[in-house]
């Protein structure tokens, strides 16, 4: 073959496969599976990401890619809005705190979930898990788990757990007075999310709530609202509870708890697994009921939760929803709830006996949720909670007494709603 001949045919090869290349590469492109954007709080990225590496090595031609935020509701919530002001998030779905609804949905950051979900899309869910997804008639979001406030007790120190404020303070005076526990109750007293948690289950203990309705009377503004705080100040000024409880959020008072530091820890669900734990003082030694109320009130649990959402800006809804599907199904749920003690929101699950034999809380999950309370489902909760925390946290350390600070904490909010209010009208 001369020389030339040889080079002619190699540029006909050369020009066959770059043609092959021209064509083949958008079916290539497209056949590239799609990523789904992710934002999670820390915990929760870390629990499901066993499950995000299975979903991604099964064939589906879509990805998930988690990003691990921080550990507090308010931290990543600030997070997930600094991206959303830019305009263009880099997130399909986010997990959200059941408090974050009203203002995202309100903010227009969202898609509803009904065209894509149905309109029964609640309907397997156990009934307190149903509350705060659902804003204007339209689904929001969908929970991956349930999370509820609990009073855990020391089933080594006595036989039941008290049910009234006072039979909580007679029976920490005496398990301290007989040297048995250096603390009576710990919980979360700093100024953050989980102390307008702390105050909800016990203004509902004391016959009060947190509305931000006038119609049925602002819940802050009245009496039971001052006994609550008054009763958690007295908690410390006993000695009941540490001063330090100032600085506690959930890990300060769950590490003191497992040390065996105290008689009483309120807490989520997911702190039974770490108090049965290798080097836990209290393993073996702990129950679990719902707040303390006075004779004759309902013992209400503060309604945690963490659910997806779909924002609005996502460039692949369709896939992102197969992903909220399969991370918040039945499979999913078991494994959250088996290997890290979360609670599920599936009815179902409460009755599965595989999962109540390695659970045997799950019915008492299950009572605590019928007894939940929610906090105000309002666009404007985050800053009504931060009136809120400022006020309790002056009155935990004793340098406001307790009426006059939950009057404070109702004018504010009631200023703060009256400028929303006419925000929104003009
Ligand atoms: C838990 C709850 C959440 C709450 C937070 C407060 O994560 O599920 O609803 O806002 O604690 O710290």
């Amino acid at each position: 073959m001369t020389l030339g001949r040889r080079r002619s045919l190699w540029a006909l090869a050369l020009g066959l496969a770059l043609a092959a290349a021209l064509l083949l590469w958008p079916l290539a492109w497209a056949r590239r599976p799609v990523t789904v954007r992710v934002l999670m709080p820390a915990p929760f990225a870390d629990a499901t990401a066993a499950m995000v590496a299975d979903f991604n090595r099964s064939p589906r031609g879509v990805r998930i890619e988690v990003t691990r935020g921080p550990f507090e509701t308010e931290a990543v919530s600030d997070l997930a809005i600094s991206s959303l002001l830019l305009g263009d998030s880099p997130y399909d779905l986010l997990l959200m705190d059941v408090t974050w609804t009203a203002k995202y949905a309100a903010a227009g950051w969202l898609q509803p979930l009904d065209p894509w979900l149905g309109p029964e899309a609640l309907a397997p869910l156990v009934p307190g898990a149903r509350a705060g997804n659902r804003i204007d008639g339209q689904l929001w979001r969908l929970p991956l788990l349930a999370d509820v406030g609990l009073l855990y007790w020391r089933t080594d120190l006595m036989e039941a757990p008290p049910r009234t404020p006072d039979e909580l303070v007679t029976r920490s005076r005496q398990l301290q007075g007989q040297g048995r526990v250096p603390w009576g109750y710990l919980w979360q007293g700093r100024q953050y999310e989980g102390l307008s948690c702390v105050f909800l289950e016990v203004v509902h203990g004391f016959g009060g709530g947190w509305s931000t309705d006038e119609g049925e009377g602002m819940g802050l503004a009245r009496p039971a609202a001052a006994a609550a705080a008054g009763w958690l100040r007295l908690l410390v000024s006993e000695g009941i509870t540490p001063e330090a409880v100032a600085n506690y959020a959930e890990p300060q008072s769950l590490q003191s708890f497992r040390r065996g530091e105290a008689a009483f820890l309120r807490s989520w669900p997911y702190a039974w697994q770490e108090l049965q734990g290798e080097g836990s003082a209290v393993a073996g030694k702990v129950g679990i009921t719902t707040m303390v109320a006075e004779p004759g009130l309902p013992h209400a649990a503060t309604l945690g939760s963490w659910g997806f959402s779909l924002l609005a800006g996502s460039a692949h809804p369709e896939e992102a929803i197969t992903v909220l599907r399969t991370l918040t199904g039945a499979d999913s749920q078991r494994q959250l709830v088996r290997d890290w003690g979360y609670t599920p929101t599936l009815a179902a699950l409460f009755e599965d006996p595989d999962l109540v034999k390695l659970r045997p809380q799950l019915p008492l999950l299950r009572q605590a949720l019928n007894a939940a309370v929610v906090r105000p489902l309002s666009p404007g909760y985050a800053q009504l909670s931060d009136i809120l925390q400022r006020e309790l946290s002056a009155v935990i350390t004793g340098g406001e007494s307790a009426g006059p600070a939950m009057e404070e904490a109702a004018r504010a909010s009631r200023q703060l709603l009256q400028a929303s209010g006419r925000e929104a009208a003009a």
